[in-house]
């Protein structure tokens, strides 16, 4: 290794070794130095004083004194060429030292630069010191004229206060008001970051407040949400609008049921009825040419009476009406009974479910309805079971409905051509409720819960 080697910046490595004219100089300062002793030497006879005051002292030895000097030189060469590897050794690892550290912070220089979210460096006053290319699009380019005391008013100083306790904190929606005026809504984290770096005892990760803002700053990280944000508050809106839509178009349904059923029991019942009577007063004659007829139109009326009395009962549950829903659930078993004798029930009706709101009984009458017919179409179940139970809460009572069977079950996530089951699921959402059907290899489980109006709601409706 060179001794003239000494350390220079250099710009694309950092710091490199190379001779330089600091060595030059040096060897001008040492031959003048030289020359000067020579010539004070010269001048004031130094050296015949020397030796004659050596030989007045014998003991001195001054023959070896050439010897001694040698020598001196020697370990001294030898001295100064060690210390000058250790400095270069020392040199290496400073460069070396020197170019990691240039690495990590063209690193967390790209980091910063090229995050999605904005990230800026703030004063505790609410001016940004610095920031990336996210921020100030996010900003609108005006993150110069940008004041967080500004754009987020008393706020941000119960902010600092909290930064000044806690040192970070969370915020999962912040409404800014941008320079220009447009809505900016951010999810942000606010850290305290102080200037100096870290004791020993406090590592830079630790998450020990600065108990000032003297030397800190506030370094945060913005998510910009409004486009989501907005975007759930126009979904949120059309869900109610589509909840109520829902509601609606299934009162209205409900309403033309009973209208039809009404309809169909005045006007074509009243005349099937007739139509029997007549025929019933015709003469008995068995040998009668029209007594066959007679018989056969009889039959026929009874068939058509029967099936419209089902397509009624179908069209408006009368126990409904009548008894309330845990009979009306009760008569549309035992009807669905006599249809499918080999499938055993168990039944689960509380009591209580027995007189509800007009709505909510349709709605769960209807439910268990379509899931019988479910069960007839497709299931080949043995065994079926239907609970109604009504839940007691502090706000809100819930009707809960529950129907399994043990059939052959369905992929619930594959796409399904019928209107049944999106048909209940939107019945019980225009209820405000919840519904689910689960299959998980063998049989269905459909069950919906429907908030009941409470006294309480019913007072608060009122005001
Ligand atoms: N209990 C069940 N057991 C087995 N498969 C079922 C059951 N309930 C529903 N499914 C399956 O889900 C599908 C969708 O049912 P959905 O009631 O929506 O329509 P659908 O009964 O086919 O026709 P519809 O519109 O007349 O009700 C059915 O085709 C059937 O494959
Ligand atoms: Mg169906």
């Amino acid at each position: 290794m060179r001794g003239n080697e000494h350390l220079h910046s250099s710009p694309s490595h950092g710091y490199s070794l190379e001779p330089d004219s600091s060595a030059h100089r040096d060897l001008v300062i040492a031959l003048i130095a030289i020359a000067c002793v020579f010539f004070a030497s010269a001048q004031l006879d130094l050296s015949e004083k020397f030796t004659h005051w050596a030989l007045s002292h014998e003991t001195l030895q001054l023959d070896e004194f050439p010897l001694v000097l040698f020598s001196a030189a020697l370990v001294s060469i030898w001295f100064s060429r060690r210390r000058m590897r250790e400095v270069m050794e020392q040199a290496h690892l400073r460069i070396a030292a020197e170019r990691t550290s240039q690495q990590s912070q063209r690193m967390f220089k790209s980091l910063f630069d090229q995050g999605l979210c904005g990230n800026f460096v703030a004063d505790f006053e609410g001016n940004i010191l610095l920031c990336n290319s996210a921020f100030s699009s996010m900003c609108g380019r005006s993150e110069a004229t940008l004041n967080l005391r500004q754009a987020l008013g008393p706020q941000w100083d119960e902010y600092c206060t909290q930064l000044q306790q806690v040192g970070k904190i969370d915020i999962a929606e912040l409404k800014v008001t941008r320079p220009d005026g447009a809505p900016w809504i951010v999810m942000a984290r606010l850290t305290q970051v102080s200037d100096q770096a870290p004791t020993t005892d406090q590592s830079p990760t630790s998450d020990t407040p600065s108990p000032t803002t003297s030397g800190s700053n506030i370094h945060g990280f913005f998510a910009d949400v409004t486009e989501q944000h907005l975007a759930e508050r126009e979904l949120a809106i059309l869900f109610k609008e589509n909840q109520s839509l829902a509601r609606h178009a299934m009162r209205v349904q409900e309403e033309e049921r009973r209208n039809i059923a009404r309809e169909i029991h005045d006007e074509m019942g009243q005349y099937l009825t007739a139509i029997r009577l007549d025929v019933a007063t015709l003469p008995k004659d068995k040998s009668a040419p029209h007594a066959a007829i007679a018989l056969r139109i009889s039959s026929h009326v009874e068939h058509i009476q029967q099936a419209v009395r089902g397509l009624i009962h179908k069209l408006r549950p009368t126990a409904l009406d009548a008894h309330g829903l845990v009979e009306a659930v009760e008569q549309l078993v035992k009807d669905w009974k006599k249809q499918h004798p080999q499938v055993s029930f168990a039944l689960s009706l509380d009591q209580s479910c027995q007189s509800m709101p007009e709505k909510t009984s349709i709605a769960a009458y209807r439910i268990v309805q379509e899931s019988l017919t479910n069960i007839a179409r497709h299931a080949r179940a043995q065994h079926v079971s239907i609970k109604l139970m009504r839940t007691r809460g502090i706000l809100a009572d819930t009707l809960s409905i529950e129907i399994r069977d043990d059939g052959i079950g369905f992929n619930t996530y594959s796409p399904r051509a019928g209107f049944g089951v999106s048909g209940m699921r939107e019945r019980i959402e225009a209820e405000g409720g919840v519904f689910t059907i689960q299959s998980q290899g063998k049989g269905v489980l459909v069950s919906a819960s429907i908030p009941l109006q409470t006294a309480l709601a019913v007072i608060q409706e009122s005001i």
